[in-house]
């Protein structure tokens, strides 16, 4: 190389770099400038996590609810459905409570929540009765596919799950 080429790429370099410093500064520039810009309006807080974990547990409990209604009123015999229709609503119900067993992360034990405190010192007592509720729940399913509404077997079952439903709020669930 030419000592006069390698001076002229030498000079390119210099020119480049100067133009990308100028670039970054008035980048640095115009943030700087936004960030002093007062916002028309505050915006709204973002839900917490808390609240959010909390929002979603109450959301899979009150679906758990409207889904176990035409077992708990098959059971009383307050209502009749065909076989077909409880063995969806059973489905419905062990497939939530599969959810739920999610839904009591450490962050949501306090807030906006019926969920006592005891649910976060009593866990080990807490996840078996997840557990069992969703054993009892897939059992269901299986029994009101093979046995009328009316017989011994399917009252067994569905009364094993409400029994769960009943055994946790009993313990777990503030009035
Ligand atoms: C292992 C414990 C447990 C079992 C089993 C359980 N629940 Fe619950 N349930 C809770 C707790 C705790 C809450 C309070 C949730 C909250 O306020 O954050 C709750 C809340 C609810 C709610 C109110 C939801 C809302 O919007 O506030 C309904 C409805 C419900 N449960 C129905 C049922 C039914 C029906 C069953 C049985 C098929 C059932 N649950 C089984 C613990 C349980």
């Amino acid at each position: 190389m030419s000592q006069s080429m390698s001076n002229r790429v030498r000079s390119k370099t210099v020119a480049l770099s100067s133009a990308r410093a100028a670039l970054v500064f008035g980048v640095g520039l115009a943030l700087s400038a936004a960030a002093q810009t007062p916002s028309a309006a505050p915006a709204a807080a973002p839900p917490s996590p808390a609240s959010q974990a909390i929002a979603v547990r109450k959301a899979i409990y009150t679906l758990i609810g409207a889904n176990f209604k035409p077992i708990g009123d098959a059971l009383k015999g307050t209502a009749t459905y065909d076989s077909a229709e409880l063995v969806k609503r059973a489905t419905r119900v062990a497939y939530f409570a599969g959810l739920v067993q999610e839904a009591f992360p450490d962050v949501s034990s306090s807030g906006d929540t019926k969920a006592k405190a005891e649910i976060w010192t009593n866990r080990t007592d807490f996840d078996k009765r997840l557990r069992d509720f969703q054993t009892h729940a897939q059992s269901l399913v299986q029994v009101a596919a093979n046995e009328v509404p009316s017989s011994d077997a399917f009252k067994a079952a569905a009364g094993a799950v409400g029994q769960d439903c009943k055994g946790c709020h009993d313990n777990y669930r503030a009035k």
